[in-house]
């Protein structure tokens, strides 16, 4: 099968494409409606299909005998522990903590909110919501007590599931405090939390509210699974957007294991008992994907790593973890490379393991750039592998996709799109663009199974944030090209969110921090490069006039102020206090032409600007302090 034949076949015919592909897990009852209508009159995969996203990752492997089988790997370097289950280990524990869940008053469509460190337990709890119907939300252990409490209310969920700390590069980060404080913040009340209690850190128990896991479990019932439907929710998934209130991205149970389970063979080239890792965290959008579901629905082994690529204990991490546990593909952030290239450029730490069991190395959730591509290309002498993807479609757009035909690569591209994503680029009234022409990177729908079909609670901002722009299309927030040989490139986001180290993170929510400080009269945050993290955010701001405080000691509660309220995890270190802004007559701050002066690109001073001076001096500050790419990456 050539990739070309498949791709066809997918955008000609996309019913009998995916009724086809759904054929390769094991429903309930298989569904008869591939594409139908739902109520607000969106494409919808397989809604008549009845199944359960738990059984299918678990229970079905254990009937067809793959119970002796690893499914799940912990290493834990930063607690110096190990720990394997197999896949009847891990159901064990899952019905048993679905059983918990249950007897708590959880139930079909009911939603949990899990805030926990990279563990298996986190998987566990994820994966027993799916066995009972319920709808789970993972939130990142990076984010503050804030941002979980935003969650927590939009979510509502019944129950909060937490551990008592998570394990940072030598730092315990206390959760415990941090939950209460968030509930104490949020109108919803989750009127129970259960609790993980680490060694590490034993926290104080909430009379009547918590729940101790070790203890409950002990006595609770194996829970059976609950059949769902196709459309039904399997989790919510809150991404960055570009106001402060994050989306509630919503995952169907159907369209996800479908497009999933065919990922693992078509775009990673995996198969069953192949041990599969991706160095993420379960709170993004990866960790879901490819840490939780699709290994496992795969009846691969995944490995829950509680690390960092470098520092735990140094930049050899990643390779002892692949040569230990055989690791045929690992999927990781560019970041993470360019962390280890940094503390052992010559990989010198490479040279004392075996990594002969990887076939291939994938890397998404920010741009790859050539120099990274070509270091870990030439130092693993694997194949490298960009892949582009977003929180809203659950699985990669564009990639080079291995299990069907492997195709050359160029470095800077995602290569090409994966079947079901029909990929334009448009220009700003909606038309086509030729090859090598750089324009908006949007999707022509339906778009294929796993992508989300409304925002939580919000179907308006879903129509308006995705569909609207580009009617007939879903506008992906990201602008790029594609090439003459139909190879894609994208550039990076065309609006007000940044990926800070592979975290996708919104401005706009920073600026309203900043915004709120006394001494603050306007202020934009920008993305900036950063030969690291990739970008980093940079706070410009205006001080109001009579503002009585020095640059430094603005700076300092202005990041404080931006922890406190995202979390360690925003990275917001730098603020300059600039004179003026560059701004339209009716004084809106030009972000693009921010955005495009960091970038060191080309730009055309808007007609409506205020006073072109002041692109002149901003571009002078923004160069003196390092804030403008350098042209050779
Ligand atoms: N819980 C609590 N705090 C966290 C956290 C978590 N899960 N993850 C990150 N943080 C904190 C870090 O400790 C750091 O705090 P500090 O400012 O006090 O040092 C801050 O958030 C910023 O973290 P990060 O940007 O990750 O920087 P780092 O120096 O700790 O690590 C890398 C740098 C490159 C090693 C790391 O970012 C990395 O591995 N990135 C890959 C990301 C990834 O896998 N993304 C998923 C998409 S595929
Ligand atoms: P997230 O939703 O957190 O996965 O972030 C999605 C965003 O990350 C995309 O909109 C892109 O801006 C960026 N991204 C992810 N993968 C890639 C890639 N391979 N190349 C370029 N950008 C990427």
């Amino acid at each position: 099968m050539s990739y070309i034949t498949e791709y066809q076949a997918s955008i000609d015919s996309p019913d009998t494409f995916w009724a086809d592909k759904a054929k390769q897990l094991p429903w309930f009852k298989a569904p008869e409606k591939i594409l139908s209508d739902d109520e607000n009159g969106i494409k919808r995969w397989f809604a008549d299909g009845e199944m359960n996203t738990c059984y299918m990752a678990l229970d079905h492997h254990v009937a067809q005998g793959r119970g002796e089988q690893i499914a799940l790997i912990y290493d834990s370097p930063v607690t110096d522990t190990k720990m394997q289950l197999t896949y009847a280990e891990l159901l064990e524990k899952v019905a048993r903590f679905a059983g918990l869940l249950q007897a708590n008053g959880v139930s079909k469509g009911d939603r949990v909110v899990v805030y926990m460190p990279m563990i298996s337990e986190a998987v566990i709890a994820m994966l027993a919501a799916a066995r009972i119907g319920a709808v789970h939300s993972v939130v990142f252990g990076g984010f503050s007590a804030n941002e979980l409490a935003v969650r927590i209310d939009d979510a509502q969920p019944k129950m909060l599931i937490t551990a008592s700390c998570g394990i940072e590069i030598n730092r315990i980060i206390e959760y415990k405090p941090m939950i209460d404080r968030a509930i104490e913040i949020a109108t919803h009340k989750p009127s129970k939390v259960v609790l993980l209690q680490r060694q590490q850190c034993i926290a104080s128990m909430h009379e009547g509210r918590d729940i101790d896991w070790a203890e409950a479990v002990k006595t609770a019932n194996k829970a059976e699974c609950v059949s769902v439907s196709g459309t039904d929710p399997l989790y919510i998934l809150y991404t960055s957007g570009t106001t402060g209130k994050p989306k509630g991205v919503v995952r169907d149970n159907g369209g996800h294991a479908v497009a999933l389970k065919y990922s693992m063979s078509a775009v990673y080239n995996m198969q069953p008992g192949d041990v599969f890792w991706a160095a993420s965290d379960v709170g993004w959008v990866v960790g879901h994907s490819y840490i939780v579901y699709a290994p496992l629905l795969h009846g691969c082994t995944t490995i829950v790593y509680e690390g960092k690529p470098v520092r735990t204990p140094d930049a050899g991490a990643f390779w002892r973890v692949i040569e230990e546990y055989k690791v045929k593909a690992i999927f990781a952030a560019p970041t993470a490379f360019r962390a280890i290239r940094k503390e052992d450029p010559d990989a010198k730490l490479l040279a004392k393991y075996d990594l002969s069991c990887l076939e291939s190395v994938f890397m998404a959730g920010e741009r790859l750039d050539p120099p990274t591509y070509e270091w870990t290309k030439q130092i693993t002498g694997k194949p490298v592998i960009d892949h582009w993807w977003q929180t809203e479609t659950g699985w990669a757009i564009a990639s080079n996709m291995i299990g069907i035909e492997r195709l050359p690569t160029k470095p800077g591209s995602a290569t090409k799109p994966v079947p079901g994503f029909n990929i334009q680029i448009l220009n700003a009234s909606g038309q086509s663009l030729p090859p090598n022409t750089q324009g908006a990177i949007a999707i022509k729908l339906p778009l294929p199974p796993s992508c989300l079909a409304t925002i939580w609670g919000d179907f308006d901002r879903f129509v308006s944030g995705y569909l609207t722009e580009y009617p007939g299309y879903y506008c992906s927030g990201d602008g790029g090209y594609i090439d003459e040989d139909g190879y894609l490139f994208v550039m990076g986001r065309t609006d007000d969110v940044i990926n800070v180290a592979g975290h996708r993170l919104s401005t706009g929510e920073m600026e309203e921090i900043l915004a709120a400080h006394d001494a603050v009269a306007e202020c934009t945050v920008i993305g900036v490069y950063d030969s690291l993290k990739g970008q980093i955010p940079v706070g410009l701001t205006l001080l109001k006039d009579g503002a009585n405080i020095s640059e430094a000691d603005l700076q300092a509660e202005l990041v404080a102020m931006v922890r406190k309220e995202i979390g360690a995890v925003a990275c917001l270190k730098q603020i300059l206090v600039v004179e003026r802004l560059p701004k339209t007559r009716s004084g809106k701050i030009l972000r693009k032409l921010l955005r495009q002066i960091a970038e060191n690109e080309e730009f055309i001073v808007p007609s409506t600007i205020d006073d072109p001076a002041s692109i002149d001096e901003i571009k002078t500050i923004m160069q003196t302090n390092g804030l403008v790419k350098p042209s050779v990456e």
